[in-house]
């Protein structure tokens, strides 16, 4: 497959082009205005007020976890909270070290650099960093061979602000050189529903009672997919022709685009009928589910079966892939349970 029709996913967690406009309008500028992960609030909150009553930039920041939870939003509420411009790049779009040799040295004192998607920098760049963070210097490679020689030069005072989704592909050196971490976690129900509360608030949309319940919990956790569904609701009711979003209709607009109670779209049910009505509820290996559905196993391996293992409803066995009881009785269908719990 078809890329293309993983980036078109309604339920994906990546950032997909529609996404970009709304983000930017909903995402909260402040701390106090953010909803949830009450915990890297609090922390952060500390760690700006010490900073700022020193009259210091902070220290480089690492923010990790999984697409769609707010990185990027954390990241200019803390340059905001700091009064600081923030300059915003990603690790894939650094292709040379001059690229961020002419990034560092344009920065303000203060300033805070934002990298995106960071375990994508490739180690030569990564060891521009180094002094770069530690030391506020940049080391310049002049010439070639037995003549060349380095030259350091020094940059502002300046913060990172790095984000990741794969901590692990972090290389410790520049793991070590941060000052502080934080790891995002999914949000829970309660959090969801204030989140669409708000952006339907921002976007002008008037929710019933139960409506924020409704697209909140069909949006996987995830802020981002919530927005996104928000908006597909929004855009049915208007062309129906009604007013308010009720619960009912925010339920008929997410049935219709395929979107279950859970936030389950047709390939993740498809996956779990195949496992369970082509190979008795597994165990069975992943090539011969991929086959079955006419997809690529990384396709499904990386984007499918987290979500699915994540609400129980699939199990990686050495003998292959099981469909647990909870799939079952989330597809409405009857679980052979003998067979399950040899396995589960
Ligand atoms: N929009 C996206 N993420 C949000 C959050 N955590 N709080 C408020 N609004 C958001």
């Amino acid at each position: 497959m078809k890329d293309e029709n993983v980036k078109a996913r309604l339920v994906a967690r990546d950032e997909q082009t529609e996404d970009k406009q709304l983000d930017t309008k909903l995402r909260p500028k402040t701390l106090a205005e953010y909803i949830g992960q009450t915990q890297i609030k609090a922390n952060l909150h500390i760690f700006l007020e010490a900073a700022k009553q020193r009259h210091e930039p902070i220290e480089h920041v690492l923010l990790y976890g999984p697409p769609g939870l707010g990185k990027t939003t954390l990241a200019h509420i803390i340059a905001q909270e700091m009064g600081a411009a923030i300059k915003v790049t990603s690790g894939p779009a650094i292709e040379r070290a001059g690229d961020l040799a002419a990034i560092l040295t344009n920065l303000e004192p203060g300033e805070i650099l934002f990298i995106d998607e960071i375990h994508r920098l490739n180690k030569v760049i990564e060891e521009v960093l180094y002094p770069a963070m530690e030391e506020a210097a940049l080391d310049l490679v002049i010439g070639k061979g037995p003549s060349a020689r380095t030259l350091r030069l020094d940059l502002p005072r300046f913060t990172l602000i790095g984000a990741t989704t794969r901590y692990h592909l972090i290389s410790s050196p520049l793991r070590n050189r941060f000052g502080a971490t934080f790891r995002l976690n999914f949000y829970n129900n309660q959090e969801m529903e204030q989140i669409v509360e708000r952006s339907a608030k921002l976007i002008m949309v008037k929710l019933a009672p139960g409506a924020a319940s409704e697209i909140a919990n069909r949006s996987r956790a995830t802020p981002r997919i919530a927005n996104r569904l928000l908006k597909r609701v929004r855009d049915y009711v208007q062309v129906k022709g009604m007013g308010a979003v009720t619960a009912e209709l925010a339920k008929a607009a997410l049935d219709q685009l395929a979107v279950d109670p859970l936030g389950l779209d047709d390939l993740d049910r498809q996956i779990l009928r195949v496992i369970i009505e082509k190979f008795k509820g597994g165990p069975v290996g992943l090539n011969s589910i991929a086959a079955a559905l006419q997809e690529e196993v990384g396709t499904i391996e990386e984007i499918y079966e987290p979500f699915l293992m994540q609400l129980g409803f699939l199990a990686r066995t050495p003998r292959g892939r099981v469909a647990t009881a909870a799939a079952y009785e989330h597809l409405g269908l009857e679980a052979s349970l003998s067979k399950q719990e040899k396995f589960v």
